[in-house]
């Protein structure tokens, strides 16, 4: 049996939900990482990936303006440096810095890696189409990188309020 109920009762199924990391250089250099829960492969050949940016951050300010970016997928020790990039904004603050997050420079791109990440994605920004208070960002990958120390485990929304691993059977 199906139940009608709102748009919020439902959508909130649908947790366990990847969690990504957007990392964009900003008109000063500076590298902006934004957490991103709205996400997904767009293509497979070329290989391209997807997320829904909000309409006012600053990150996609950034993403417009350099045309290229980095998709990581943080590990799950990575939560608490991923809920500060998801709570702090590039306009005022030095979320990299702040954090002492660990990077590494990109190969194909003018940006950086996030060392500790599962895995990375170099991007080059391919089209955006927008929504209704987000925009959908597609980027192009140019570059792929992997982890070759990190144990699998990689960081989900858990839906409760927390954060934890998801690891491939
Ligand atoms: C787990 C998590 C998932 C998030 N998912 C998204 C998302 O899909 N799209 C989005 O625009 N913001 C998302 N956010 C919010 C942004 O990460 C947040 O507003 C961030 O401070 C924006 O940074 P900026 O101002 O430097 O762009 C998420 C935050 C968290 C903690």
């Amino acid at each position: 049996m199906q139940k009608k109920v709102s748009y919020e009762e439902a959508i909130g199924l649908k947790y366990p939900e990847q969690v990504v990391i957007l990392l964009v250089k900003d008109a000063e250099g500076k590298c902006d990482p934004v957490a991103i829960g709205w996400t997904m492969v767009a293509s497979a050949q070329p290989p391209m990936m997807a997320v829904a940016l909000g309409k006012t951050r600053y990150s996609l300010e950034a993403v417009r303006r350099k045309r290229e970016f980095v998709i990581a997928f943080p590990a799950a020790a990575q939560a608490g440096d991923a809920l500060f990039f998801g709570s702090r904004s590039g306009r005022d603050t030095d979320k990299l810095a702040e954090r002492h997050a660990k990077t590494l420079p990109a190969t194909a791109i003018d940006g950086v890696l996030l060392e500790d990440a599962l895995a990375n994605f170099e991007c080059k920004l391919e089209s955006e189409t927008p929504t209704g208070d987000h925009v959908v960002v597609i980027g192009r990958v140019v570059a792929s990188h992997r982890n070759a120390d990190a144990d699998g485990s990689r960081l989900y929304t858990l839906g409760d309020g927390t954060m934890g691993g998801v690891k491939k059977a």
